[in-house]
């Protein structure tokens, strides 16, 4: 009789040696998904293995063995409180931007409602989303220029059962339809040629215009900052996240020649700046 758990032992072996990363919780990660059970279950529980479940296991493994993220092999990744679905070609969420949700609730939870609240470069929309159940008395809107995204955040929406919430397929930089009182972006931020020295995993399967603006890293933030009295109603603010990388000072800098507003950044758990508060 096949057991899950020696069969996950047998998958690690052969992974083990590998440049892949965190072998044990991905392969977890697989398993679960799979068989839809949590990471208690899949210690507690004997699972037996049919001809059928191996062969679905051993094809989720294969793209694992090629360094394929996880999130990109099960269609899906944890943000904030939910799930959403993120196939391939969406950009993947991380863990790092839930401080950005944090900052935007902070926010919210001291106005008062109907406010626009507008989401640049949405992707899989986890963040706007991840807002608007807690708030859902606002209007929502998010705005990515990749096709795939927006039909994922769409349907991510529809999976959370969220109204008021719109997502338009369009370049940011050509958006002109209406301020907003919040304005959130977790823009492409990374320099051309910082592509080069990323993890492979991410180099090879994330979407290059997700990660970089094909320039500096810093466009998004020159234009937004720049247009700050275009894009924002007056007692409106801008929350964007900051990289830290290469280009962070670089971004500080044109946050001081271009803004001729208030500016705050807030610090990520290992103290670094992460967002940006303009008002
Ligand atoms: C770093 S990802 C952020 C996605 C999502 N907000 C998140 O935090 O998981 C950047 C997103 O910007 C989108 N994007 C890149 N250039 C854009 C542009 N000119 N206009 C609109 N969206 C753009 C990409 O398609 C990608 O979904």
């Amino acid at each position: 009789m096949n057991l899950l758990k020696d069969y996950i032992k047998s998958q690690i072996l052969k992974l083990e040696g590998t440049k892949i990363q965190e072998i044990q919780a991905k392969s977890n990660i697989l398993a679960q998904h799979y068989f839809n059970i949590s990471k208690s279950e899949l210690y507690i529980k004997d699972i037996s293995l049919s001809e059928e479940d191996i062969i679905n296991l051993d094809s989720m493994f294969v793209q694992l063995y090629q360094n394929k993220p996880v999130q990109y092999i099960i269609g899906e990744t944890y943000f904030y409180n939910d799930k959403f679905l993120t196939p391939p070609g969406v950009f993947i969420p991380r863990p790092e931007t839930e401080l950005l949700v944090d900052c935007a609730l902070e926010f919210l939870s001291k106005s008062k409602d109907d406010l626009k609240i507008i989401d640049f470069c949405t992707g899989s929309g986890c963040i706007l989303l991840s807002i608007a159940k807690k708030f859902p008395n606002h209007q929502y809107i998010g705005v990515d220029k990749s096709g795939i995204a927006i039909k994922t955040a769409k349907k991510n929406r529809d999976s959370l059962g969220l109204k008021n919430v719109q997502f338009f397929n369009q370049d940011i930089f050509k958006y002109n339809q209406s301020k907003a009182d919040l304005l959130l972006c977790n823009p492409p931020y990374l320099a051309k040629d910082e592509i080069e020295s990323l993890e492979q995993s991410v180099k090879d399967y994330d979407p290059l215009s997700a990660l970089t603006d094909f320039k500096n890293g810093t466009s998004f933030y020159k234009y937004l900052i720049s247009n700050f009295n275009k894009l924002i109603k007056k007692n409106g603010i801008m929350l964007l996240e900051i990289p830290f990388s290469a280009v962070t000072d670089d971004i500080i800098a044109i946050n001081t020649d271009f803004n001729t507003n208030k500016s705050l950044f807030y610090k990520d758990l290992e103290g670094k700046n992460r967002v940006i508060k303009i008002y």
